[in-house]
Order: structure tokens, then sequence, then C-alpha cells
């Protein structure tokens, strides 16, 4: 069987030079076995003709949200609730623009409003637009809707640039629908705090002390939790990549915050998983003014700081009618995994603990690669070998999400 049969996508078409792409999109999902319902706004016919879209879809293509052709259905909720899929290719930085605030003024915005299936948006423009700040916020706003984007390439750009804004491949496209459409969902329903990065702690307005984490392990296991079907809930101190789309990113700096940010939001989520480097410490006073230099040494003081993991084992304890979290704790440590992880998991009242042997090659801080070991109450669950981070996300959350349903 093809793989998208029975599945109904609208392929939306915006106003720019990309758009003659979206031919050749739409022939692809047509061809994998999906219902095609394209509409074009205004600019698009500009680009390329409603009759190509409509030969290769095999349906009339919309063009007018007033040309209501059957009178017994209003054509652009029609659309919309007949949507499983709606896919934005090419879309310009005014449709996403219309897009995040809540503008419908021709059927193509006016259907995106109406519709509640997911929405996969494939942006294409000049590099100096893709960058503009009222861009950013605008992709950010959709991205923290849900939206997801399959990202411009960089290249050639129609207008002469070289850049970022090309749109990606039609093939990519396709094959980010097809995954969000029949890709397994073991996370479904479900809503995720995922925390990720390397804390702050500030000594002075100009100084702190962090640690090396890079935040992929933690955007690896949010973006697997959002492909899985979870709702995700991003809480990311110190990191230099970018996170992931469609999840809700809450920045923070310090343990203290990220204590806060994450005890909030306990008695609402289903999973907690700490993949943040949390300090342990920090600094006793934080300083208003920057230090001057003075003496030959300096002292700092350093007090403890709250573990957030353990604060949660206890808050499941003294929350016993509540939603309790299924808990993920991450150790790495440099040698006698087994010991420490179940110590750890023990002490943190976790239900999973990854630990990972950050002294191997390809484990731990700042690769695209880890080795994990993965620890349950009864001992050794799994070691999953050196994999890229994504995928040793996907395993932890299937046997996080075999764990939550059994119990
Ligand atoms: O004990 P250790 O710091 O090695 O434990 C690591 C695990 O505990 C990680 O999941 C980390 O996010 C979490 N942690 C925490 N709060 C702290 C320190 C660590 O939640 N203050």
């Amino acid at each position: 069987m093809k793989p998208l049969t029975g599945k109904t996508i609208v392929l939306g078409i915006s106003g720019g030079i990309a758009a003659y792409k979206a031919a050749t999109l739409c022939s692809r999902l047509v061809s994998w076995g999906a219902s095609v319902r394209v509409i074009m706004t205004e600019g698009a016919t500009r680009f390329i003709t409603p009759l190509t879209l409509q030969t290769l879809s095999r349906h009339p293509v919309a063009t007018d949200v007033f040309d209501e052709r059957d009178a017994a259905v209003v054509q652009h909720i029609d659309w919309a609730d007949a949507a499983d899929l709606v896919i934005v290719a090419p879309a310009t930085a005014n449709v996403i623009g219309k897009m995040a605030n809540g503008i419908a003024d021709d059927m193509l915005t006016t259907t995106l409003l109406a519709a509640t299936a997911p929405i996969i948006v494939a942006p294409a423009m000049n590099v100096h637009m893709w960058e503009h700040p009222a861009v950013i916020e605008n992709v950010n706003k959709l991205a923290a809707r849900g939206v997801r984007f399959v990202e411009p390439g960089t290249g050639q750009l129609a207008c002469g640039y070289v850049g970022k804004g090309r749109l990606a491949e039609p093939e990519e496209i396709a094959e980010a629908a097809a995954a969000w459409l029949t890709g397994p969902r073991p996370l479904a329903g479900r809503k995720v705090l995922v925390t990720a990065g390397g804390t702050v702690e500030r000594i002075d307005p100009v100084r702190y002390i962090t640690n090396d984490s890079s935040g992929k392990m933690g955007f690896a296991l949010a973006e697997a939790a959002r492909d899985y079907g979870a709702e995700v809930t991003l809480i990311c101190a110190k990191t230099d990549e970018k996170p992931p789309g469609g999840v809700e990113v809450v920045r923070v700096q310090s343990a203290a915050d990220m204590h806060e940010a994450v005890l909030r939001r306990l008695g609402a989520v289903d999973a907690v998983v700490k993949a943040a480097a949390v300090a342990d410490y920090r600094p006793a006073v934080r300083h208003d003014a920057k230090i001057k230099k003075s003496g030959e040494t300096l002292t700092l003081e350093l007090v403890r700081n709250p573990d957030i993991l353990q604060a949660i084992g206890e808050w499941k304890e003294a929350h016993p009618g509540e939603r309790a979290p299924f808990t993920i704790g991450f150790a790495a440590e440099t040698g006698d995994l087994e010991k420490y992880a179940t110590d750890k998991l023990a002490r943190k009242k976790c239900d999973l603990i990854v630990a990972n042997d950050v002294s191997q090659p390809g484990a731990g801080f700042g690769t695209d690669t880890n080795i994990a070991s993965v620890f349950g109450p009864e001992g050794l669950v799994e070691s999953i070998p050196l994999s890229a981070k994504r995928q040793v996300a996907e395993r932890i959350w299937q046997l996080a999400a075999e764990r939550m349903n059994r119990a």
C-alpha cells in the first residue's frame, strides 16, 4: 500500500518564486496515495497556474474564499475539517506573519485559521527577510504553537543573493509530511517536560560559573518527544544550539530558576526528563557590582543548590493523589556506572536513570553521539551502543512509554 493512502492533505501555496516547486511536492504526495487539496494565494497564481496544480492533484484548486462552488458546504471550513495535515510550501514572510497574528484575509489564511490538523510550514524568502526580527518572532510564535518547520536550505537565491532562504527540496517536505502522518506516536496525548543545557550561576554582573553541557541530548529528547506526539515544554539553560521547533521553550539561567520553572509545572505533566547539567553549588553572594581586582587571592564561597530531581521525587511523595510524572534522570559518570546510577535512582526516586560514561569517546558533553546505559528500579534495563543522540532519545522514550502505559 502507498504510505499516504486514505490521508487528506491541504497544500497551501503562497506567492514566491519557489511556488513552482510546489508542483513537484503535490505530485509526490499524490503518488504516495494522499488526496491533495490545493489552495493558492493570489500571489502564487502569478508564478504558477492553478491549472497545473488542478491537473496534478486531480481536484479543483481554491483561490478565492468567496468562490463557493458547493452550496452544501462552506469550503474553507470543509477543507480545514477534512485535512489530516496542512502544508504551506512555499511559505512567504507575509503568510507566516498572517498565521502568527491570526489574520485571515484570503482562502489560504482563512483555512489555516479554521484547521485543527497539524501544520507543516516550509518557508522560502530572501536571506535578509528570513533573518528579520519580525520573521524570527513570527516563526518562534508559530513553533511554540506546535507548527512544524521544514527549514529553508542555503544556496543561490532567486534574488541573486547566496544565503539561507531556499525552499527545502520537495522530497524533504514530503518526507516530513509522511513521517508526521505515519510515524509511531507512543507519546500521543502526553505532556512532557525536558530540561537541557548548563545552568549559569552568577558571581557578579559580568562573571558566572557554568559547565560544558551543550544541550544537544536534551534537545534531541524534546524533538523525539514532539515527533512521538507529545506536547513538549523545554526548560532551557545555557546552550549554543538552536532548540527544536514545535516545542514550548522556557529560558532560564540558574539552578534556582530551573527549580522554580520545573516545580511550577508539576501536576500538569506526564513525564519529566532532566537532561540539564545543573550546578550543584552557586556563589553564596551574587555581587550587584563588578568585583574589583584587589589582593593576590580571591575566595568565593559556594553554597548548595536545590536538587531538582530530588525535589520532584519529594513532590510525588507529598502529592499522592496527583498526576505523578514519570521521571527520568541523567548521570554523567567516569566509571562504575551501575553503582552510581542505581544509587542515584533510589536517592532521587526516579523511574529511569540514563547513565553515560563521559570518559568514553563519543559519549557525553558536546558530541552528536552518545553511549548510554538505562537503569530502572530492577537494575540495568538496556545498554544503548554508540548512536546519534536523536536515536538514543527515541530509545529512551520508547522505554519510558512502555513503562508509563504499564503503570
Ligand atoms: O547527582 P547528579 O548531579 O550527578 O545527578 C544528575 C541528574 O540530576 C541529572 O538528571 C540532573 O539534571 C539532575 N540534577 C538536578 N538538580 C541538581 C543537580 C542535578 O535535578 N541540583
